[in-house]
């Protein structure tokens, strides 16, 4: 089973819910009167995201993008853009969505790569901030929760593609990955 790999319950699902909530709150807010492009990470981003943009009651269009760095809970520093846009931003107030900006390095390279095709505005939206690890200096406009050093798994976010479909998100115990 899944849970007796997880070490510690970090946010339950009522958390998490209660959270995306808040944050939707202040995104309506900044947001009114506009209608922006929202911009999902793949894979992380898919939970969260889904329950985010339900709370968000503008007109919005939604699109992905998929880029590569990390090698099991290692951070590669190397970013590949592996999925792009389907349309052109230029002009566009866009959101970008990740699960979590730990070291920053997918999120630095995907918001070069977007500001370079000029956006009447760029904002980042993440569900957890690791800001202990960042080697980038590179900040969110909107953050869930800030939490410490700690390889963390459950909805959306993976090991090895495992785990992405806990309701909760949990500290992964070391020995899964150390084994
Ligand atoms: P960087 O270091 O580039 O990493 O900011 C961002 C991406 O790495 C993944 N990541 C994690 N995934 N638990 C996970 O399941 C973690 O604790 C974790 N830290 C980083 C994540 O996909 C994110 O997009
Ligand atoms: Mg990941």
């Amino acid at each position: 089973m899944m849970e007796q790999d997880i070490q510690e319950i970090l946010f339950s699902q009522e958390a998490l819910a209660r959270r995306v909530k808040e944050l939707a709150g202040e995104i309506r807010r900044d947001y009114a009167g506009k209608a922006p492009l929202v911009v999902g990470v793949l894979r992380g981003c898919f939970v969260f995201m889904a329950d985010l943009v339900r709370e968000l009651d503008f007109p919005l269009t939604l699109d992905f993008m998929a880029a590569s760095s990390y090698h099991g809970t290692e951070s590669s520093g190397k970013v590949n853009i592996q999925l792009d846009l389907h349309d052109d931003i230029a002009g566009r107030d866009v959101l970008l969505v990740e699960d979590i900006l730990d070291t920053g390095n997918t999120l630095s390279k995907l918001v070069a790569e977007l500001k370079s095709r000029n956006p009447a505005s760029l904002k980042l939206c993440v569900l957890l901030d690791k800001p202990e690890r960042r080697v980038r200096p590179l900040e969110a406009d909107y953050v869930g929760f800030t939490i410490p050093d700690a390889f963390v798994v459950g909805y959306g976010l993976d090991y090895e593609q495992q785990y992405r479909n806990l309701p909760y998100v949990g500290i992964l115990k070391p020995s899964v990955y150390q084994r």
